[in-house]
């Protein structure tokens, strides 16, 4: 299952540009009942129909007809050297990634009851250098106090815009920018990538082919947008400058629902 399905891709797109149904139905000469059941998710346009909205809303018309049909779903490997965890009771993913020795290791996004969390850090073990935060929403970075209770020669790296989220810890917090790299073992390094748009804060880190998104970018989607200062045209182009930009190989991690590639987000999210 895609975290995001059409009717999901539809609001966001509609909210983003600012088009009700009756204005989408004006533009593009469709009864706005139709348009009202398509985006509550009573119905699903056809291929043309999904073409002319896509097209009012600025989206992919080919993409966006695929993803009303349901014709896709990335089919992409969890890397070698990075472990999934669902967050407990959050509906979001917790990821921990490490170095060959199999044993130092960062973890992204604290969040939900720390005993998962310990548990999938215990099974290494895994020596935590770094707690990696995506943003400040609470399924996200709940559980950070507690992580770092337990280890606490972790650091914890999270963007200024949301850092006030993790409360006292903040002023521990390094304080990274868009591009800045962490040391990570002696050949690696870990880069962030500055994508404002679903918080003024939002995140993505870089390790070697791997990206781990946060809710910036979903399989076949965006997150949606929560920025204060940042919106909807800050999130799609930064995923267009900072993230297609990159080897079209890259794994990519959400925040939530299953992994996906560059190039698969190329040939299939309708948001480009
Ligand atoms: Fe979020």
């Amino acid at each position: 299952m895609l975290e995001d399905e059409f009717v999901d891709v539809f609001r966001k797109a509609k909210r983003g540009v600012g088009l009700d149904d009756a204005a989408l139905a004006a533009r593009t000469g469709i009864a706005q009942a139709d348009v009202t059941a398509w985006a509550s998710g009573a119905a699903v346009p056809s291929d043309d129909e999904a073409r002319a909205i896509a097209r009012a809303l600025g989206l992919d018309p080919g993409k966006f007809a695929d993803a009303a049909a349901v014709r896709w779903h990335p089919d992409v490997a969890l890397p070698d050297d990075v472990r999934h965890h669902p967050h407990d009771p959050h509906p979001s993913n917790g990821y921990l990634f490490f170095l060959e020795d199999g044993k130092t290791a960062a973890l992204i996004d604290p969040a939900g009851i720390p005993q998962t969390i310990l548990r999938a850090i215990d099974e290494g073990p895994y020596a935590l250098r770094y707690i990696l935060i995506t943003h400040k929403h609470a399924d996200h970075c709940d559980a950070t106090a507690p992580i770092a209770r337990a280890f606490p020669d972790a650091r914890i790296v999270m963007h200024r815009a949301d850092v006030a989220a993790i409360g006292e810890l903040a002023k521990n917090a390094i304080p990274i920018a868009d591009g800045e790299e962490l040391p990570f073992g002696d050949a690696a390094a870990i880069r962030m990538l500055h994508t404002p748009g679903h918080t003024d804060g939002s995140s993505c880190f870089l390790f070697r082919s791997t990206l781990f998104t946060g809710d910036t970018l979903f399989a076949g989607s965006v997150g949606g947008v929560f920025g204060e200062k940042s919106g909807y045209r800050d999130i799609l182009d930064a995923v267009r400058t900072k993230i297609f930009t990159l080897d079209d190989a890259t794994v990519l991690m959400p925040g939530h629902g299953p992994p996906s590639t560059v190039a698969e987000e190329k040939a299939h999210n309708p948001f480009f």
